[in-house]
């Protein structure tokens, strides 16, 4: 699976985005070590508070059915209504999300655009000295 295949699969992700409020749409598309692909959009909520990024609602389907092992997100968004022109970066919170779940050094975040252009990163780079959780006591 390619970067391009990923970046197909999150804008069309990105067409089931629920954003009243903000009308900017979010896809996203994360590829399991195993091969399987779980999609995400945002969806928003009138109470602000509980919306979720497009990124974080394809890791949260993908843990809850089994994958802990990941390889690689590709992240399309922008303004509803037209197709992303812009390379859309995650926010901080999923970047922490990204950082429980995967190897900093090798997994790949590919940014695109509506047009096929792709930018790849490393999470490491995205999240520099981020928070591993080393030296929490883990109950399980
Ligand atoms: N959003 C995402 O889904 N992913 C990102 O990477 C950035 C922001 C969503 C949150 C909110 O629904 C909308 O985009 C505007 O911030």
């Amino acid at each position: 699976m390619e970067g391009k295949d990923l970046l197909s699969m999150a804008l069309a992700a990105r067409k089931l985005a629920y954003t009243p409020y903000s009308g900017f749409q979010v896809g996203a598309a994360l590829l399991c070590e195993d091969e399987t692909v779980y999609t995400g959009c945002n969806i928003e909520n009138a109470a602000f508070g509980p919306s979720n990024c497009a990124e974080r609602t394809a890791f949260f389907k993908a843990v809850s059915e089994g994958r802990r092992s990941f390889l690689a997100i590709a992240i399309a968004g922008g303004p509803s209504g037209k197709e992303p022109e812009d390379f859309c970066p995650p926010c901080g919170v999923c970047r922490q999300v990204m950082m429980e779940f995967c190897d900093p050094e090798t997994f790949k975040i590919y940014l695109g655009k509506a047009d096929g252009e792709i930018r790849e990163y490393r999470l490491k780079e995205l999240l520099p000295l981020g928070f591993s959780g080393k030296g929490v006591e883990r109950k399980e």
